[in-house]
């Protein structure tokens, strides 16, 4: 069978007929992400594993015995091994313990940052075309031999592509208008009465299936081994959230000690027949204070959330990492694919903002650092005391810092 190719014209087609529309079968496909083997993605599971036994913290797993989760401490005794060799040896391993489980892995491709790009690629492109989701998507490895999702027929506030690694899925679905007319199939098991009305997707290795955020769904097997990877992109946070917060963040600065009061002094509160016609001097401080905010200041204000925001890519954090920084240092951008994001101040001309991985730093635009950064995002190795020197130094080197931690260099 013909790949089929998630081109620019597979992905207008898929933001018109199906994101957040209905369901999609995709056999084939054709994904950077498709091409990660079992084998490589059993090695990815042993290197986080051993990082978390060597934490003692399961923190990125989860596991389901019977359908129930199981406690973290127990968690690290169920790991994949070394010894395991294989996604089926270990598998095998398990099987003799539980009849029924489910590992669950959400930070997998984080282990190995350079493998990330497998998924940006794909996320990048779905975000082009659908919108930059406002609070962010996540990629799960689902493995096992569980017959049915452990917590029932249920919905999400996220749209979820799967891709199986490993096994069939099957992926039974009904529309939210029908589970809102049949109550009974909220956290349900049993669901036979309600099958006719459900639609049935089934991929293997290779194939993708789409589901949108409003499909009640749960996962079955006839309890054989199944590896799945799980892309769930958050769908539930509106605009007016993220554009209050960073509206709330804006006041909470400018208020200041105005802001802080606990009580409000007033003249009167009502007149004798109940009217309430005049505002506390706190108050009228504080419109004040929103009055004279320019329109620069506000425009600042968005654009540096709204760069913190993109520079995660979408994704719930990005691993920070260990990186020893000094002047001597030589740096070069971790991924030709993860530029260091940057802006100009805009109430004042000065200064220059810097994100990645979801933090911001600001630097004066006099100093080296945003040198540092055209040149480190066009792809040079550059060693840091060649751009960071006089009496802004230590500061740049601080705020490289942050970058550094957040993951930005090799
Ligand atoms: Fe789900």
């Amino acid at each position: 069978m013909k790949p089929t190719l998630l081109d620019q014209k597979f992905w207008r087609n898929f933001a018109k007929n199906n994101w957040e529309k209905k369901p999609l079968v995709l056999k084939n496909v054709k994904s950077g992400l498709l091409e990660m083997g079992d084998a490589e993605i059993f090695n990815l599971l042993v290197l986080y594993s051993d990082r978390c036994r060597k934490l003692n913290n399961p923190e990125g797993f989860k596991f389901y015995i019977d359908g129930f989760k199981a406690d973290a401490e127990d968690v690290l005794q169920v790991l994949p091994e070394k010894n395991d060799k294989s996604l089926l040896g270990y598998h095998a391993r398990m099987k003799a313990l539980f009849p029924d489980y489910c590992l669950v892995c959400d930070e997998l491709l984080k282990v190995n940052l350079n493998k990330q790009h497998l998924l940006t690629d794909f996320t990048d492109e779905l975000y082009r075309h659908v919108g930059f989701p406002n609070r962010f998507s996540e990629m799960g490895l689902y493995l096992g031999n569980y017959r049915k999702t452990p917590f029932g027929v249920h919905v999400d506030s996220c749209g979820v592509f799967s891709f199986p690694v490993a096994g069939l899925k099957r992926f039974r679905l009904w529309t939210s208008a029908f589970a809102k007319k049949n109550p009974g199939l909220d956290r349900a098991f049993k669901y036979d009465k309600y099958k006719k009305n459900s639609q049935l997707l089934e991929v293997g290795p290779g194939d993708m299936a789409y589901w949108p955020s409003s499909a009640w769904h749960i996962a079955e097997s006839d309890g054989s081994f199944s590896a799945t990877w799980s892309l769930g992109v958050w769908i539930d946070q509106p605009h007016k959230e993220v554009f209050s917060e960073s509206l709330k963040d804006l006041l909470d600065r400018k208020l200041g000690s105005v802001g802080a009061t606990p009580t409000t002094p007033f003249k009167n509160l009502r007149s004798k027949t109940g009217e309430v016609a005049e505002l506390p001097e706190t108050y009228r401080k504080s419109i004040e204070l929103l009055q004279n905010l320019t329109a620069l200041e506000l425009q600042e204000t968005f654009l540096k959330s709204w760069m913190k925001h993109i520079s995660l890519q979408g994704f719930k954090n990005i691993p920070h990492v260990d990186f020893k920084l000094s002047a001597k240092s030589r740096i070069q951008l971790r991924s030709d694919r993860s530029l260091i994001l940057w802006q100009q101040g805009l109430t004042s001309k000065e200064k220059v903002y810097f994100s990645f991985g979801g933090v911001l730093v600001e630097s004066s635009k006099s100093s080296g650092l945003l040198k540092l950064v055209k040149a480190v995002n066009a792809g040079e190795t550059c060693l840091v005391s060649d751009f960071l020197k006089g009496a802004s130094l230590k500061k740049d080197l601080a705020s490289l810092r942050v970058l550094a931690d957040a993951g930005a260099f090799i």
